[in-house]
């Protein structure tokens, strides 16, 4: 929905929404997927950056949630969140530090993919007297961080296991960011049962090996349908759901877009308004932020500071008139924001700090 125009000059602009309504359908519906099949849904914080939205998602039932970078974790770990896995590969005396300081507040685990990372957060957890969750990454097809399938993840998890107690082998995690919006479903769950099987084969040689593997998770927002259901998969960790935007929304438009970017009218020509927000508020990632609620506008142009809109036939428009905006890409908008206003029915229910924004350690 979009807000009440009364509301408008309560906010300055432009400022980000987030329409509760619309997170708690899509909560509701990745939840009930989840439970459907039998599989632990992890909410990716990468997509929030928002400790305020943390605690709304574990009011709605999000009890694990995962992130990309250190200072997520601090904050999830900060908003009470309980079970935090770090899904990225954490490296240096300096950091390995943080994450066993991390470890002593909560049940915080990692990825790796590397012996030596191995041995180097053993003993940051050791010094610190904590035991640290590892999962090895697997490298499912999209060649970013990952040991190979099969032995080499073995030999891995042999390498987690010489340091317990300090370190616990958690299991496997294996994410295909590359297939996520592949417009065509069929073959984006082709893509993501070829993947799962990799990383559900390796499962199947660690057990063979007498290792027990107790969580293997994976899968994105796009993949989610497919993977929740997948034989030896037990936990899915999609993150855009829960905001959203419009390049996302156009491959799964069964999640609704929460996210926008409410901005003003500044200036007005024959053909074309422009707005007083550009990709340093909203992100053109994966292609080209929509006006939301007016299918015949069409944005032709999104420089630093203005967003230059084509209006549909006979519209009208005044310099002061407020748009809402749909960004492309939900995560880094998120990230270009200090603070978000949580809307529903009209009014703003909380205005909320967004902690990780504008961060990268
Ligand atoms: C490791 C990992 N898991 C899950 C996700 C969630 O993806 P999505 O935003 O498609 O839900 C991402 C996104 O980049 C990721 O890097």
């Amino acid at each position: 929905m979009t807000i009440a125009a009364d509301l408008y000059p309560v906010l300055d602009t432009p400022q980000a929404l987030i329409d509760l309504d619309v997170v708690d359908r899509n909560a509701a519906a990745m939840f009930a997927l989840g439970r459907a099949n039998g599989v632990d849904v992890r909410v990716h914080f990468k997509s929030l950056k928002c400790g305020g939205l943390a605690r709304h998602l574990m009011a709605a039932g999000a009890d694990k949630f995962l992130c990309a970078k250190l200072n997520e974790a601090e904050v999830l770990v900060g908003a009470g969140v309980r079970d935090v896995l770090v899904a990225n590969q954490i490296v240096g005396p300096v950091k390995a530090r943080r994450l066993a300081a991390l470890a002593a507040r909560a049940d915080v685990s990692v990825c790796v993919d590397d012996a030596e990372n191995v041995d180097e957060l053993a003993a940051a957890a050791r010094a610190a007297g904590v035991s640290l969750g590892v999962l090895v990454e697997v490298d499912v097809g999209q060649h970013r961080c990952g040991v190979d399938p099969g032995a080499p993840a073995v030999a891995l998890a042999r390498r987690v296991l010489g340091h317990a107690p300090a370190l616990q082998f958690r299991g496997l995690q294996g994410y295909a960011g590359h297939i996520q919006m592949i417009p065509d479903a069929a073959d984006r769950g082709q893509q993501c049962r070829a993947g799962l099987q990799l990383l559900v084969g390796t499962r199947r040689e660690l057990e063979a090996a007498g290792i027990a593997v107790p969580v293997v998770t994976g899968a994105g927002t796009g993949t989610a349908d497919t993977a929740a259901g997948f034989p030896g998969l037990t936990e899915i960790q999609p993150g855009s759901f829960a905001v959203m935007d419009a390049a996302y929304h156009a491959v799964c438009p069964e999640y609704g877009c929460a996210l926008s970017v409410l901005t003003t009218v500044v200036s007005r020509r024959d053909g074309r308004y422009v707005l007083d927000a550009g990709s340093k508020a909203i992100s053109r990632d994966f292609g080209t932020p929509v006006v939301k609620d007016r299918p015949a506008d069409r944005v032709t142009a999104v420089n630093e500071e203005h967003t230059i809109v084509a209006p549909g036939d006979g519209e009208a428009v005044r310099v002061g008139d407020r748009r809402e905006v749909l960004p492309a890409h939900c995560c880094a908008t998120m990230n270009l924001h200090r603070s978000c206003a949580a809307v529903r029915g009209g009014r703003v229910e909380a205005v909320w700090p967004i902690e990780a924004s504008g961060r990268y350690d």
